[in-house]
């Protein structure tokens, strides 16, 4: 199978390069640089050129506060280039594979959300991917989007790093602990969406719609803050003690709220590929050890 791949330099972007560098299908990948999703003719002209069986797309605008400032740009990536896509499968009579986002949702539910849920973004971000999903439903039949949450990687801007470069500085740290949600490492969306993909390519085409896809179990950031100091120690990346202090969402303003519950349920995922994602402290393990070795 030829896969065209775009955002090849994001988190999820990297992973999927990587879980196809042992070979099986052809990839042509597409960092921002070399393809803009923002633009129509771009997009037509590289899929046309490379004729793939099927795209994947890992390009998006994520800087979710920025967000608010640069408007403009977020619906450019998120909802536009997200139409050009679907529009050039389309053209082209393949399936797209597109990346969305539990910040859809604003966090009201008990309990985990339903692919079938009522969404309401809490800001431009959620938004704009909110509507670049709405735009791939009416654009291409052939489409399947996989809902995530909280993604960390070896790579790019994600907690994981961040928390283990703040606690490798300070001894004290403080950490919202009335936000919940599953981290979900970018390794096993790679390998989920690649799942898909060949199941789509040996069975049919049956199953499009829209899943989700998150690790487990969930977690405040506060928890999920504690396993990565944990592991920073272990690995000798931390080599203090640090104090981690829960605190209110409210003693951490940010421009845009984030939603107090985004647990998935990732039941249909399961039902329908038979893909259930590994337990994240697992690859929190893995990356940790990774960023050790640098
Ligand atoms: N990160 C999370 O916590 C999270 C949570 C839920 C869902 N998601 C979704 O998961 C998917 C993958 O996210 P990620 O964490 O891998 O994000 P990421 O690391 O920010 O990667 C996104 C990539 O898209 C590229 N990009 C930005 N604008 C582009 C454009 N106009 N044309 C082409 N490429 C462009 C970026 O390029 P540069 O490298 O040049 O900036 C970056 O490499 C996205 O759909 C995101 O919405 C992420």
């Amino acid at each position: 199978m030829k896969i065209l791949l775009t955002g090849a330099n994001g988190q999820v972007g990297r992973s999927v390069v990587m879980a196809l560098s042992n070979g099986g299908h052809e990839l042509v990948a597409f960092n921002r640089q070399a393809l803009d999703i923002g633009s129509a003719a771009a997009v037509s002209s590289a899929v046309q050129g490379a004729q793939p069986d099927l795209i994947l797309n890992a390009a998006a605008y994520t800087a979710v506060d920025r967000a608010e400032e640069e408007v403009e740009q977020a619906y450019r990536v998120n909802r536009d280039g997200a139409a050009h896509l679907a529009t050039a499968a389309l053209e082209l009579a393949v399936p797209l594979l597109h990346i969305s986002t539990d910040y859809v949702f604003d966090g009201s539910r008990e309990g985990h959300y339903l692919e079938s849920d009522t969404v309401s973004p809490l800001g431009v971000y959620g938004q704009s991917k909110w509507e670049g999903e709405e735009r791939v439903r009416e654009i291409l039949p052939n489409h399947l989007i996989l809902r995530t949450s909280w993604v960390f990687s070896p790579h790019g801007n994600n907690f994981v790093k961040t928390i283990l470069r703040v606690a490798a500085e300070r001894s004290e740290l403080r950490v919202v602990d009335d936000q919940r949600g599953a981290p979900t490492s970018a390794a096993g969306i790679a390998g989920a969406l690649l799942q898909i993909a060949e199941q789509l390519q040996t069975e049919g085409e049956t199953r499009w719609g829209t899943y989700h896809f998150s690790g487990n179990p969930y977690v405040t950031w506060y928890d999920f803050a504690l396993e990565i100091v944990r592991l920073g120690q272990v690995a000798g990346i931390i080599d203090h003690e640090v104090n981690i202090h829960p605190i209110p969402s409210s003693e951490y303003p940010t421009p845009v709220t984030r939603p107090s519950n985004s647990a998935l349920s990732c039941e249909r995922i399961e039902q329908h590929f038979g893909i259930v994602a590994d337990p994240w402290i697992a690859q929190l393990q893995r990356v940790v050890e990774t960023l050790q070795s640098r």
